[in-house]
């Protein structure tokens, strides 16, 4: 047998655990640290799949006992931690967004794109069954040439205030995976517009954040690309995409986890609820984006989703970020 690739998971919060319960489903990997400063987080972690534990992120990437890491820890993280990586030769799957400040993504580009370690970042929807599905039609040519892409996106309900004063707003937190999605159909994006609203929470209006959302962009073939989002959504989470073809139209709808429907004297075509949130309606897309990530170790590849992946979705955030506060189109160079 070969041997295992050794991996720790930086970041034992809601994402660290989905990563290391991925971790566990493949045999490839062995956890050997889960690394977080509050070990009462990694210790959760190991108790339910193994591993050390360790406070000290970058001791563990000197250490020479791990090939790979996992980086779920906060934004602000990402970037010190993959040039930490790259000093000590370990491989990188790093959670979006890359940062919250292009600044700093734009000084350390030219060493991501130049290191010999396998950099991954965590676009996860990319590699959802569904989404894949829909793109091998979109290639096919099923719809023909793309006109419009549509993309909602709404959460059940608002993360807490001390998360929203942090996240950079809700165009670099939750927005960037559409923006992220809207390249994987119109890669080359030329102009956005923005709007945002207080439509329902104070505390996201105190922070001087927007929790409904509407953005229009404009791609290099004038496709037209809408992305809609919310904080909130009364029957749950909201996950839906349709592309619009000459010749054509795809559509993915939310999933339920059965396809049982009621009929009784009070409602008909009753279904069960869409799938709780993120955890759960995406949970084959964590899976398959680290079997992309070890695919990618072991040929020396990226596979997934790549570092200027992650500066792109983040120059988009920041232009719809500018559009919403200044009532202007802005134009953008994701070149
Ligand atoms: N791809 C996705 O679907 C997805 C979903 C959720 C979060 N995320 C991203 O993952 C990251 C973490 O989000 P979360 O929701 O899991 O947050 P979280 O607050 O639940 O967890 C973060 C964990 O990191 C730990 N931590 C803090 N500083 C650290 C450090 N220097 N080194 C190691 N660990 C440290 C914290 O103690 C905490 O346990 C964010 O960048 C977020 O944008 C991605």
């Amino acid at each position: 047998m070969t041997q295992k690739i050794r991996i720790a998971i930086i970041g034992a919060g809601r994402i660290g655990y989905v990563h290391a319960g991925s971790v566990n489903d493949t045999p490839e990997l062995e956890l050997v640290y889960v690394v977080d400063p509050f070990e009462e987080n990694a210790k959760k972690v190991t108790a339910a799949f193994g591993g050390k534990v360790s406070s000290d992120p970058s001791a563990v990437i000197a250490s020479g006992e791990v090939d790979a890491v996992i980086i779920g820890s906060p934004t602000a993280t990402h970037i010190p931690l993959i040039r930490e990586c790259i000093a000590a030769g370990v491989h990188a799957l790093c959670e979006k967004p890359l940062d919250l400040d292009i600044k700093n993504v734009e000084e350390f580009r030219a060493q991501a794109n130049a290191a010999k370690i396998n950099i991954t970042l965590g676009f996860n929807r990319r590699q959802d069954p569904q989404y894949l599905a829909l793109k091998a039609k979109v290639v096919d040519g099923t719809i023909g040439t793309i006109e419009q892409v549509i993309l909602t996106s709404r959460d059940p309900g608002p993360a807490p205030q001390a998360y929203i004063a942090v996240s950079g707003g809700i165009f670099r937190d939750m927005t960037i995976h559409d923006f992220d999605m809207a390249r994987n159909f119109v890669p080359n994006i030329l102009e956005v517009t923005a709007f945002g609203a207080n439509s329902f929470c104070d505390y996201i209006k105190e922070e001087g954040d927007f929790d409904n959302v509407s953005v229009v962009m404009k791609g290099a073939n004038n496709e037209l690309v809408t992305i809609v989002n919310s904080r909130h959504a009364a029957f749950g989470y909201d996950q839906r995409a349709e592309i619009f073809g000459d010749k054509g139209m795809l559509q993915i709808s939310n999933l339920s986890d059965s396809t049982v429907k009621s009929f009784t004297k009070d409602a008909t075509t009753a279904g069960e609820p869409f799938m709780d949130f993120f955890l759960e309606r995406y949970a084959d897309s964590y899976r398959n984006e680290l079997k992309l990530f070890v695919e990618g170790i072991k040929t020396g590849k990226v596979l997934g989703s790549t570092y200027d992946d992650g500066r792109a979705a983040l120059i988009l955030a920041d232009a719809a970020h500018e559009s919403a506060r200044t009532g202007k189109s802005v134009k953008v160079n994701l070149n």
